[in-house]
């Protein structure tokens, strides 16, 4: 009943700057698909703060920056087979660390749920999170996928790849996330503006693989080779090239699903023209980040949150998030979609999580610098 209440005065503030609640997709104001709509999720929070009836296995309050409809799907079968009530509040990642640690003990919190590895060591390192150990999750998670100390679990990963026009580039012609930068792509090159986390991270990615020097190099490049002034949000980014906008952009992999599986016939049309391309096989690897779920330091429903952590990380939670949305499983039992399948095996990127948080301010002011609005 008490979290009800907050959650209500925070849709007052949410009303107020419902672009700034879209969860991982920051900037896409401008974009009316309901997998990434702030309108939709505003309305689902009124609904779900009005929803006053009791159940009989308690709660979960979760505070989450993913926004996607396979989620919202999940969490009412979990409510259904469980009788646990689900209370979600979504947020911008950054904002929701900030209100928790504002919060602090009387945070009716037990769930902190991002879509970014540095987000999530962020959240640990303030002390946020505590450990959500279960045997379930041991056997259901492979160890890389989860923190060190079991702070945080992995949900799924995904990969910032490049896509390509399948009319104007040839596979062949792609390599490496560096070759973008060479006069070949002048003008072609198609990217979100560099407040996206995704980009922060891919940056924080290179930082740690190849150094400043090296990262800062190909961020420039990247901005001398862009095909226009950075814009939208990834699905934006296909959709240029499909508007013969540039040829390759810079963008993860879900959103390829997304749009080739999309209600929206102009938007299959690009799924389909658009091509995923996996660089950097022959070296550091494809760059891949991954979405998880932290218990909080304060939960007052600790053994619910981890129940939903072993729910969300079952074969068939983690079957459905892949199916609906073309994000790759944590859990090896998971089926994955005849996409993901198409696309083949890669080689990712191998770095350890906790650094992308740490090099995330410096990729932020790399940025900056070299002008990538
Ligand atoms: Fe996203």
């Amino acid at each position: 009943m008490k979290f009800k209440k907050r959650l209500m005065s925070v849709l007052m503030i949410g009303v107020l700057s419902i672009g700034g609640l879209a969860g991982c997709t920051t900037n896409d104001a401008s974009n009316s698909n309901k997998n990434e709509g702030s309108i939709d999720t505003e309305e689902t929070k009124v609904e779900s703060a009005k929803d006053d009836k009791k159940v009989e296995g308690g709660e979960v309050n979760i505070y989450t920056a993913r926004h996607y409809d396979a989620d919202k799907l999940i969490n009412e079968k979990f409510e259904k087979e469980t009788g646990i009530k689900v209370n979600i509040v979504e947020g911008k990642a950054e904002e929701l660390i900030e209100r928790l640690e504002r919060e602090g003990e009387s945070s009716e919190a037990d769930l902190f749920i991002t879509v970014d590895g540095g987000v999530l060591n962020t959240a640990k390192e303030k002390d946020l999170l505590q450990d959500s150990s279960s045997e379930i999750i041991d056997k259901q998670v492979p160890e890389k996928y989860r923190d060190s100390d079991n702070n945080w679990i992995g949900l799924s990963t995904r990969a910032r790849v490049i896509a390509y026009s399948k009319d104007r580039v040839k596979p062949e012609d792609l390599s490496t996330y560096d070759d973008l930068t060479t006069d070949k792509w002048k003008g072609k090159v198609l990217a979100r503006p560099s407040s996206s986390l995704y980009n922060q991270s891919l940056l924080a990615s290179f930082i740690i693989l190849d150094g400043e020097e090296k990262a800062k190099a190909w961020a420039e490049g990247i901005v001398k080779n862009f095909a226009r002034e950075p814009n939208g949000n990834d699905r934006d980014q296909a959709k240029a090239i499909v508007a013969g906008e540039g040829d390759v952009a810079i963008m993860n992999t879900y959103y390829m699903g997304l749009l080739a599986n999309s209600d929206d016939a102009e938007e299959m049309k690009v799924g389909e023209a658009v091509g995923v391309f996996f660089p950097n096989q022959d070296s550091t690897g494809a760059h891949l980040n991954i979405s998880g779920a932290g218990v909080t330091k304060y939960s007052k429903n600790k053994d619910n949150a981890i129940k939903f952590i072993e729910y969300l990380t079952a074969k068939e939670a983690q079957t459905e998030i892949s199916n609906a949305n073309y994000e790759f499983p944590v859990n090896n039992e998971a089926e994955m979609p005849e996409l993901l399948k198409s696309w083949g095996e890669f080689k990712p990127q191998d770095i350890d999580y906790s650094k992308l948080g740490e090099n995330n301010k410096r990729a932020t002011e790399i940025l900056n610098e070299v002008g990538w609005k």
